[in-house]
Protein backbone atom coordinates (compact mmCIF):
# COMPACT_ATOMS: atom_id res chain seq x y z
CA UNK A 1 0.00 0.00 0.00
CA UNK A 2 1.27 3.14 -1.19
CA UNK A 3 2.04 5.84 2.03
CA UNK A 4 0.74 9.53 1.37
CA UNK A 5 1.94 11.78 3.56
CA UNK A 6 -0.44 14.87 3.85
CA UNK A 7 1.19 17.64 5.94
CA UNK A 8 -1.20 20.31 8.17
CA UNK A 9 -4.25 17.47 7.85
CA UNK A 10 -5.92 18.81 10.89
CA UNK A 11 -5.78 22.43 9.82
CA UNK A 12 -9.18 23.67 8.03
CA UNK A 13 -8.13 22.27 4.01
CA UNK A 14 -6.21 19.54 5.07
CA UNK A 15 -8.96 18.22 7.02
CA UNK A 16 -10.84 17.65 3.98
CA UNK A 17 -8.18 16.52 1.67
CA UNK A 18 -7.45 13.92 4.86
CA UNK A 19 -11.38 13.03 4.50
CA UNK A 20 -11.28 12.57 1.20
CA UNK A 21 -8.39 10.79 0.71
CA UNK A 22 -9.36 8.00 3.19
CA UNK A 23 -12.74 7.89 2.29
CA UNK A 24 -12.14 7.69 -1.40
CA UNK A 25 -8.93 5.87 -1.81
CA UNK A 26 -8.46 3.03 0.39
CA UNK A 27 -5.62 1.85 -2.38
CA UNK A 28 -3.67 4.25 0.22
CA UNK A 29 -2.17 4.77 3.35
CA UNK A 30 -2.42 8.10 4.51
CA UNK A 31 -0.51 9.57 7.52
CA UNK A 32 -1.19 12.90 8.61
CA UNK A 33 1.43 14.71 10.10
CA UNK A 34 0.29 17.68 11.80
CA UNK A 35 2.08 19.87 14.89
CA UNK A 36 -1.19 20.84 16.58
CA UNK A 37 -0.99 24.71 16.63
CA UNK A 38 -3.72 26.76 17.37
CA UNK A 39 -5.42 26.09 14.29
CA UNK A 40 -5.23 22.02 14.47
CA UNK A 41 -7.60 20.41 15.82
CA UNK A 42 -8.09 16.55 15.17
CA UNK A 43 -11.92 17.25 16.37
CA UNK A 44 -11.91 18.04 12.17
CA UNK A 45 -11.55 14.30 11.77
CA UNK A 46 -13.36 12.41 14.33
CA UNK A 47 -15.10 10.11 11.49
CA UNK A 48 -12.64 9.35 10.12
CA UNK A 49 -9.69 8.86 13.02
CA UNK A 50 -10.48 5.03 13.25
CA UNK A 51 -10.32 3.96 9.65
CA UNK A 52 -7.79 1.20 8.94
CA UNK A 53 -5.91 3.07 6.27
CA UNK A 54 -5.35 6.34 8.42
CA UNK A 55 -2.42 7.38 11.22
CA UNK A 56 -1.84 10.36 12.57
CA UNK A 57 1.75 11.68 13.88
CA UNK A 58 1.97 14.68 15.90
CA UNK A 59 5.45 16.50 14.74
CA UNK A 60 7.17 19.73 13.74
CA UNK A 61 8.18 20.04 9.60
CA UNK A 62 10.61 22.32 10.93
CA UNK A 63 12.54 19.18 13.01
CA UNK A 64 14.85 18.23 10.36
CA UNK A 65 16.02 15.17 11.89
CA UNK A 66 12.46 14.10 12.45
CA UNK A 67 11.01 14.45 9.11
CA UNK A 68 14.26 12.94 7.17
CA UNK A 69 13.81 9.65 9.52
CA UNK A 70 10.23 9.62 9.28
CA UNK A 71 10.24 9.21 5.19
CA UNK A 72 12.70 6.42 5.47
CA UNK A 73 11.29 4.36 8.51
CA UNK A 74 7.73 4.82 7.13
CA UNK A 75 8.67 4.53 3.39
CA UNK A 76 6.84 7.69 2.47
CA UNK A 77 5.36 6.86 -1.38
CA UNK A 78 4.78 11.16 -1.56
CA UNK A 79 3.77 13.98 -0.47
CA UNK A 80 0.77 16.23 -0.26
CA UNK A 81 1.91 19.30 1.65
CA UNK A 82 -0.73 21.43 3.00
CA UNK A 83 0.91 22.45 6.56
CA UNK A 84 1.52 26.34 6.85
CA UNK A 85 0.40 29.52 8.91
CA UNK A 86 -1.70 30.53 6.80
CA UNK A 87 -3.57 33.83 9.05
CA UNK A 88 -1.99 37.33 7.17
CA UNK A 89 -3.11 38.98 9.85
CA UNK A 90 -0.83 37.03 12.73
CA UNK A 91 1.69 37.24 9.61
CA UNK A 92 1.63 41.06 10.16
CA UNK A 93 2.24 40.90 13.89
CA UNK A 94 4.64 37.82 14.00
CA UNK A 95 6.58 37.38 10.19
CA UNK A 96 9.43 35.24 11.51
CA UNK A 97 6.80 32.32 12.28
CA UNK A 98 5.85 32.08 8.80
CA UNK A 99 9.15 31.88 7.76
CA UNK A 100 9.95 29.27 10.12
CA UNK A 101 7.25 26.91 8.90
CA UNK A 102 6.39 27.95 5.76
CA UNK A 103 9.88 28.05 4.02
CA UNK A 104 11.93 26.24 6.43
CA UNK A 105 9.40 23.54 7.21
CA UNK A 106 9.08 23.05 3.13
CA UNK A 107 12.72 23.11 2.42
CA UNK A 108 12.61 20.49 5.32
CA UNK A 109 10.27 18.20 4.03
CA UNK A 110 12.38 18.86 0.33
CA UNK A 111 15.53 17.78 1.55
CA UNK A 112 13.69 14.41 3.65
CA UNK A 113 11.92 13.76 -0.22
CA UNK A 114 14.92 13.85 -2.17
CA UNK A 115 17.22 11.85 0.56
CA UNK A 116 14.45 9.40 0.49
CA UNK A 117 13.44 9.08 -3.18
CA UNK A 118 17.19 9.38 -4.80
CA UNK A 119 17.76 8.14 -8.09
CA UNK A 120 13.95 7.54 -7.81
CA UNK A 121 11.67 10.95 -8.86
CA UNK A 122 10.16 8.93 -11.06
CA UNK A 123 7.75 7.33 -8.99
CA UNK A 124 7.17 9.93 -6.16
CA UNK A 125 5.26 12.59 -6.33
CA UNK A 126 5.82 16.23 -3.77
CA UNK A 127 2.37 18.05 -4.49
CA UNK A 128 2.68 21.82 -2.55
CA UNK A 129 -0.45 23.50 -2.06
CA UNK A 130 -0.47 27.20 -2.22
CA UNK A 131 -2.08 30.08 -2.66
CA UNK A 132 -3.14 32.84 -4.98
CA UNK A 133 -1.82 35.55 -2.35
CA UNK A 134 1.61 35.10 -4.27
CA UNK A 135 0.51 36.92 -6.93
CA UNK A 136 -0.31 39.97 -5.65
CA UNK A 137 -3.63 42.23 -5.86
CA UNK A 138 -5.35 42.75 -8.96
CA UNK A 139 -6.91 46.51 -10.26
CA UNK A 140 -10.28 46.42 -11.38
CA UNK A 141 -9.75 44.12 -14.57
CA UNK A 142 -7.72 41.00 -14.71
CA UNK A 143 -7.76 37.60 -13.50
CA UNK A 144 -4.31 35.69 -11.96
CA UNK A 145 -3.27 33.21 -14.58
CA UNK A 146 -0.77 30.55 -13.75
CA UNK A 147 1.68 33.06 -15.69
CA UNK A 148 1.25 35.82 -13.38
CA UNK A 149 4.43 37.17 -11.89
CA UNK A 150 4.72 36.69 -8.39
CA UNK A 151 4.40 40.10 -6.24
CA UNK A 152 3.09 39.21 -2.33
CA UNK A 153 3.25 41.77 -0.19
CA UNK A 154 2.24 40.23 3.26
CA UNK A 155 4.56 38.31 5.23
CA UNK A 156 2.13 36.25 4.79
CA UNK A 157 2.30 35.33 1.05
CA UNK A 158 5.91 36.36 0.87
CA UNK A 159 6.82 33.17 2.95
CA UNK A 160 3.77 30.86 0.63
CA UNK A 161 5.97 32.37 -2.53
CA UNK A 162 9.16 31.76 -1.57
CA UNK A 163 8.17 27.84 -1.02
CA UNK A 164 6.72 27.72 -4.10
CA UNK A 165 10.17 28.99 -5.46
CA UNK A 166 11.63 26.24 -3.92
CA UNK A 167 9.54 23.63 -4.73
CA UNK A 168 10.23 24.74 -8.30
CA UNK A 169 13.75 25.14 -7.76
CA UNK A 170 14.34 21.03 -6.34
CA UNK A 171 12.38 20.22 -9.91
CA UNK A 172 15.13 22.04 -11.53
CA UNK A 173 17.90 21.32 -10.02
CA UNK A 174 17.14 17.87 -8.87
CA UNK A 175 14.27 16.27 -11.17
CA UNK A 176 12.49 15.81 -8.36
CA UNK A 177 8.46 15.33 -9.62
CA UNK A 178 6.80 18.19 -7.74
CA UNK A 179 2.84 19.57 -9.12
CA UNK A 180 2.20 23.52 -7.38
CA UNK A 181 -1.40 25.04 -7.32
CA UNK A 182 -2.34 28.07 -6.01
CA UNK A 183 -5.80 28.18 -4.98
CA UNK A 184 -8.17 31.58 -3.91
CA UNK A 185 -10.19 32.40 -0.53
CA UNK A 186 -11.83 28.78 0.95
CA UNK A 187 -15.03 28.99 3.14
CA UNK A 188 -16.69 25.60 4.76
CA UNK A 189 -16.86 23.63 7.41
CA UNK A 190 -13.77 23.48 10.06
CA UNK A 191 -13.05 26.81 9.20
CA UNK A 192 -10.98 28.08 12.55
CA UNK A 193 -13.06 31.60 13.53
CA UNK A 194 -10.72 34.47 12.71
CA UNK A 195 -10.85 34.19 9.41
CA UNK A 196 -13.78 36.23 7.78
CA UNK A 197 -16.18 34.10 6.84
CA UNK A 198 -16.35 31.76 10.13
CA UNK A 199 -15.50 34.95 12.34
CA UNK A 200 -18.68 36.87 11.23
CA UNK A 201 -21.08 34.12 11.57
CA UNK A 202 -19.61 33.81 15.33
CA UNK A 203 -20.42 36.66 16.39
CA UNK A 204 -23.18 36.93 14.35
CA UNK A 205 -24.77 34.62 16.27
CA UNK A 206 -23.64 35.89 19.56
CA UNK A 207 -24.65 39.28 18.64
CA UNK A 208 -20.96 40.66 18.62
CA UNK A 209 -19.91 43.13 16.45
CA UNK A 210 -19.00 42.22 13.08
CA UNK A 211 -15.00 43.67 12.30
CA UNK A 212 -15.13 44.93 8.28
CA UNK A 213 -11.67 46.73 7.72
CA UNK A 214 -11.65 49.21 5.87
CA UNK A 215 -14.52 50.31 3.39
CA UNK A 216 -15.70 46.93 3.25
CA UNK A 217 -14.54 47.43 -0.90
CA UNK A 218 -11.54 44.36 -0.82
CA UNK A 219 -12.74 41.30 -3.41
CA UNK A 220 -12.11 37.72 -2.86
CA UNK A 221 -12.47 34.89 -4.88
CA UNK A 222 -14.12 32.11 -2.67
CA UNK A 223 -14.23 28.68 -3.35
CA UNK A 224 -16.11 26.03 -1.67
CA UNK A 225 -13.41 24.07 0.19
CA UNK A 226 -14.73 20.27 -0.66
CA UNK A 227 -14.01 21.50 -4.26
CA UNK A 228 -10.82 22.48 -3.51
CA UNK A 229 -10.01 18.76 -1.91
CA UNK A 230 -11.53 17.65 -5.00
CA UNK A 231 -9.14 19.69 -7.57
CA UNK A 232 -6.26 18.54 -4.77
CA UNK A 233 -7.12 15.15 -5.85
CA UNK A 234 -7.55 15.46 -9.36
CA UNK A 235 -3.77 17.35 -9.73
CA UNK A 236 -2.31 14.98 -7.38
CA UNK A 237 -3.53 11.96 -10.02
CA UNK A 238 -3.64 14.01 -13.37
CA UNK A 239 -1.06 16.84 -13.51
CA UNK A 240 1.92 16.19 -15.50
CA UNK A 241 5.42 16.76 -13.66
CA UNK A 242 6.54 20.48 -12.50
CA UNK A 243 3.44 21.90 -13.65
CA UNK A 244 1.07 24.80 -11.85
CA UNK A 245 -2.63 24.77 -11.45
CA UNK A 246 -4.95 28.24 -10.49
CA UNK A 247 -7.91 26.73 -8.27
CA UNK A 248 -10.67 29.67 -8.04
CA UNK A 249 -14.51 29.58 -7.60
CA UNK A 250 -15.55 32.04 -10.48
CA UNK A 251 -16.98 33.86 -7.49
CA UNK A 252 -15.97 37.34 -6.39
CA UNK A 253 -17.49 38.83 -3.74
CA UNK A 254 -17.03 42.57 -1.88
CA UNK A 255 -16.20 42.03 1.47
CA UNK A 256 -18.83 44.17 2.23
CA UNK A 257 -21.60 42.34 -0.03
CA UNK A 258 -20.50 38.80 1.52
CA UNK A 259 -21.09 40.38 5.03
CA UNK A 260 -24.86 41.63 3.80
CA UNK A 261 -25.71 38.29 2.48
CA UNK A 262 -24.68 36.41 5.15
CA UNK A 263 -26.49 38.77 7.77
CA UNK A 264 -29.33 38.37 6.02
CA UNK A 265 -29.29 34.07 5.60
CA UNK A 266 -28.41 33.96 9.72
CA UNK A 267 -31.28 36.45 9.85
CA UNK A 268 -33.77 33.92 8.45
CA UNK A 269 -31.96 31.18 10.06
CA UNK A 270 -32.27 32.64 13.46
CA UNK A 271 -35.79 33.81 13.26
CA UNK A 272 -34.37 37.24 13.75
CA UNK A 273 -36.11 40.40 12.14
CA UNK A 274 -35.06 41.35 9.06
CA UNK A 275 -31.76 44.10 9.68
CA UNK A 276 -31.01 42.57 12.87
CA UNK A 277 -27.65 41.27 11.86
CA UNK A 278 -26.54 43.41 9.49
CA UNK A 279 -26.66 46.15 12.57
CA UNK A 280 -23.71 44.85 13.85
CA UNK A 281 -21.57 45.61 10.96
CA UNK A 282 -18.64 47.65 12.52
CA UNK A 283 -15.78 48.89 10.33
CA UNK A 284 -12.62 49.20 11.72
CA UNK A 285 -9.09 50.31 10.88
CA UNK A 286 -7.88 48.87 7.63
CA UNK A 287 -5.40 45.82 7.15
CA UNK A 288 -1.70 46.96 6.70
CA UNK A 289 -1.21 46.60 2.86
CA UNK A 290 -4.09 44.84 2.51
CA UNK A 291 -4.49 44.00 -1.34
CA UNK A 292 -7.49 45.23 -2.64
CA UNK A 293 -9.09 41.99 -5.41
CA UNK A 294 -7.98 38.48 -5.97
CA UNK A 295 -9.69 36.84 -9.28
CA UNK A 296 -8.74 33.49 -10.77
CA UNK A 297 -8.43 32.05 -13.80
CA UNK A 298 -9.05 28.07 -13.59
CA UNK A 299 -9.93 27.69 -17.14
CA UNK A 300 -6.06 25.68 -17.25
CA UNK A 301 -7.93 23.20 -14.45
CA UNK A 302 -11.09 23.15 -16.06
CA UNK A 303 -9.61 22.25 -19.62
CA UNK A 304 -6.71 19.58 -18.30
CA UNK A 305 -8.38 18.16 -15.77
CA UNK A 306 -11.91 18.42 -16.22
CA UNK A 307 -12.39 20.49 -12.33
CA UNK A 308 -15.36 22.86 -11.79
CA UNK A 309 -16.64 24.24 -8.86
CA UNK A 310 -20.06 22.80 -8.05
CA UNK A 311 -21.49 24.77 -6.01
CA UNK A 312 -23.19 27.97 -6.13
CA UNK A 313 -21.99 30.46 -3.23
CA UNK A 314 -25.28 31.18 -2.22
CA UNK A 315 -26.27 27.50 -1.38
CA UNK A 316 -22.10 26.95 -0.10
CA UNK A 317 -22.96 29.83 2.40
CA UNK A 318 -26.07 28.92 3.92
CA UNK A 319 -25.03 25.11 4.04
CA UNK A 320 -21.82 26.50 6.35
CA UNK A 321 -24.09 28.72 8.58
CA UNK A 322 -26.17 25.28 9.16
CA UNK A 323 -22.61 23.59 10.02
CA UNK A 324 -21.55 26.29 12.49
CA UNK A 325 -25.02 26.61 14.13
CA UNK A 326 -24.76 22.56 14.25
CA UNK A 327 -21.56 22.55 15.65
CA UNK A 328 -21.78 24.28 18.51
CA UNK A 329 -19.65 22.26 20.51
CA UNK A 330 -16.70 22.40 17.92
CA UNK A 331 -16.78 26.32 18.19
CA UNK A 332 -16.78 26.41 21.44
CA UNK A 333 -13.23 24.28 22.12
CA UNK A 334 -11.92 25.92 19.61
CA UNK A 335 -12.61 29.36 20.55
CA UNK A 336 -11.34 28.89 24.03
CA UNK A 337 -8.36 29.50 25.70
CA UNK A 338 -5.44 30.76 22.73
CA UNK A 339 -7.51 32.23 20.44
CA UNK A 340 -9.84 34.13 22.84
CA UNK A 341 -6.37 35.93 23.71
CA UNK A 342 -5.78 36.97 19.94
CA UNK A 343 -9.45 37.98 19.46
CA UNK A 344 -8.89 40.25 22.05
CA UNK A 345 -5.20 41.36 20.82
CA UNK A 346 -6.51 41.64 17.28
CA UNK A 347 -9.21 44.03 17.88
CA UNK A 348 -8.56 45.58 20.74
CA UNK A 349 -6.92 48.71 19.04
CA UNK A 350 -9.13 48.90 15.92
P1 LIG B 1 -4.92 26.20 8.66
O1 LIG B 1 -4.17 27.29 9.37
O2 LIG B 1 -6.34 25.97 8.96
O3 LIG B 1 -4.15 24.82 8.90
C1 LIG B 1 -2.76 24.70 8.89
C2 LIG B 1 -2.39 23.39 9.57
O4 LIG B 1 -0.95 23.27 9.55
C3 LIG B 1 -2.83 23.32 11.03
O5 LIG B 1 -3.42 22.07 11.30
C4 LIG B 1 -1.52 23.47 11.81
O6 LIG B 1 -1.52 22.79 13.06
C5 LIG B 1 -0.51 22.88 10.82
N1 LIG B 1 0.85 23.38 11.04
C6 LIG B 1 1.21 24.69 11.19
N2 LIG B 1 2.55 24.77 11.40
C7 LIG B 1 3.02 23.49 11.37
C8 LIG B 1 4.31 22.92 11.49
N3 LIG B 1 5.39 23.69 11.72
N4 LIG B 1 4.46 21.58 11.39
C9 LIG B 1 3.36 20.78 11.19
N5 LIG B 1 2.12 21.27 11.07
C10 LIG B 1 1.94 22.61 11.14
O7 LIG B 1 -4.67 26.50 7.12
P2 LIG B 1 -5.61 26.18 5.86
O8 LIG B 1 -6.48 27.34 5.63
O9 LIG B 1 -6.18 24.84 6.01
O10 LIG B 1 -4.51 26.17 4.71
C11 LIG B 1 -3.83 24.98 4.36
C12 LIG B 1 -2.87 25.27 3.22
O11 LIG B 1 -3.59 25.78 2.10
C13 LIG B 1 -1.82 26.33 3.57
O12 LIG B 1 -0.60 25.93 2.98
C14 LIG B 1 -2.35 27.60 2.93
O13 LIG B 1 -1.30 28.45 2.57
C15 LIG B 1 -3.06 27.03 1.72
N6 LIG B 1 -4.21 27.85 1.22
C16 LIG B 1 -5.21 28.26 2.08
C17 LIG B 1 -6.29 28.97 1.57
C18 LIG B 1 -7.43 29.40 2.45
O14 LIG B 1 -8.35 30.09 1.98
N7 LIG B 1 -7.49 28.99 3.71
C19 LIG B 1 -6.35 29.28 0.21
C20 LIG B 1 -5.32 28.85 -0.63
C21 LIG B 1 -4.26 28.12 -0.11
P1 LIG C 1 -9.22 36.49 5.53
O1 LIG C 1 -10.33 35.54 5.82
O2 LIG C 1 -8.26 36.83 6.63
O3 LIG C 1 -8.46 35.96 4.23
P2 LIG C 1 -7.30 36.66 3.32
O4 LIG C 1 -6.81 37.88 3.97
O5 LIG C 1 -6.27 35.59 3.27
O6 LIG C 1 -7.95 36.93 2.00
O7 LIG C 1 -9.86 37.87 5.04
C1 LIG C 1 -10.72 37.91 3.92
C2 LIG C 1 -11.03 39.37 3.64
O8 LIG C 1 -11.80 39.89 4.74
C3 LIG C 1 -9.79 40.25 3.57
O9 LIG C 1 -10.02 41.26 2.58
C4 LIG C 1 -9.69 40.88 4.95
C5 LIG C 1 -11.14 41.00 5.37
N1 LIG C 1 -11.40 40.87 6.84
C6 LIG C 1 -12.23 41.80 7.48
O10 LIG C 1 -12.74 42.75 6.85
N2 LIG C 1 -12.47 41.64 8.82
C7 LIG C 1 -11.93 40.63 9.55
O11 LIG C 1 -12.17 40.54 10.78
C8 LIG C 1 -11.09 39.67 8.88
C9 LIG C 1 -10.47 38.52 9.63
C10 LIG C 1 -10.87 39.83 7.51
Amino acid sequence: MKKILITGGAGFIGSHVVRRFVNLHPEYQIINLDKLTYAGNLLNLRDIENKSNYRFIKADIVDSALIKELFISENIHSVIHLAAESHVDRSISNPLEFVITNVVGTVNLLNAAKNAWKGDYGNHRFYHVSTDEVYGSLGDEGLFHEETAYDPHSPYSASKASSDHFVRAYHDTYGMDIVISNCSNNYGSYHFPEKLIPLAINNIKNLSPIPVYGKGDNIRDWLWVEDHARAIDVIFHGATTGSTYNVGGHNEWKNIDLINLLCKIMDDKLNREPGTSARLITFVTDRAGHDQRYAIDSSKLQKDLNWTPSLQFEEGLAKTVDWYLDNEEWLQNVTSGNYQSYYNEQYSER
